[in-house]
């Protein structure tokens, strides 16, 4: 069955296997992506708990006044196309709801998902070093 949780009670670094699959060979290592999750403002995590293995995260990051800002949303490919996704945003979403700003950028295929959350198309400017993919 998949649990959902917006905190990391008993999570380890061993748990979070498999992700950043398209990120070619740099990517932040289990342990980084613990830290990620340690240090963002809100998250929310899709356990497997019959494998007792993380199978989905989203995390946000946050001036806990008025601004917050989503990084990453990822679910393993095994578990794709089964809701998972819309349910951590669906819950990511409740605990944003008092913000005046959400913001998070994507790819043009992902702008129709995002819409069913109330996102609306706007212009970002980005940074990107990407031999420091690994957080390192
Ligand atoms: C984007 C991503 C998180 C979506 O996760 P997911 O769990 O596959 O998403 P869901 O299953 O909740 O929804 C995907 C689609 O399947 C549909 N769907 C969900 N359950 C379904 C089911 N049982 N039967 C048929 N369709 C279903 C949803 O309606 C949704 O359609 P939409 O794209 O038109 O909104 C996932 O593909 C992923 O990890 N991608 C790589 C990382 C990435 O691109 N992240 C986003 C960065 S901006």
């Amino acid at each position: 069955m998949i649990k959902y949780q917006n905190n990391l009670v008993g999570i380890t670094p061993s748990m979070l296997e498999g992700f950043f699959v398209k990120w070619g060979s740099i990517y932040p290592s289990q342990q980084k992506h613990f830290e990620i999750l340690q240090n963002s403002a809100y998250i929310v995590l899709a356990v497997d708990d019959e494998i007792n293995k993380v199978i989905g995260f989203v995390n946000a990051i946050s001036d806990k006044i008025l601004s917050v800002y989503i990084p990453l949303l990822e679910v393993l490919p095994a578990y794709k196309i089964k809701g998972v996704g819309i349910e951590l945003m669906k819950r990511m979403m409740a605990q944003l709801k008092d913000f005046y700003m959400i913001d998070l950028c994507c790819d043009d295929r992902h702008i129709k998902g995002y819409g069913k959350f109330g996102f609306i198309k706007s212009n970002g400017m980005i940074i990107r070093n990407y031999d420091k993919k690994d957080g390192k």
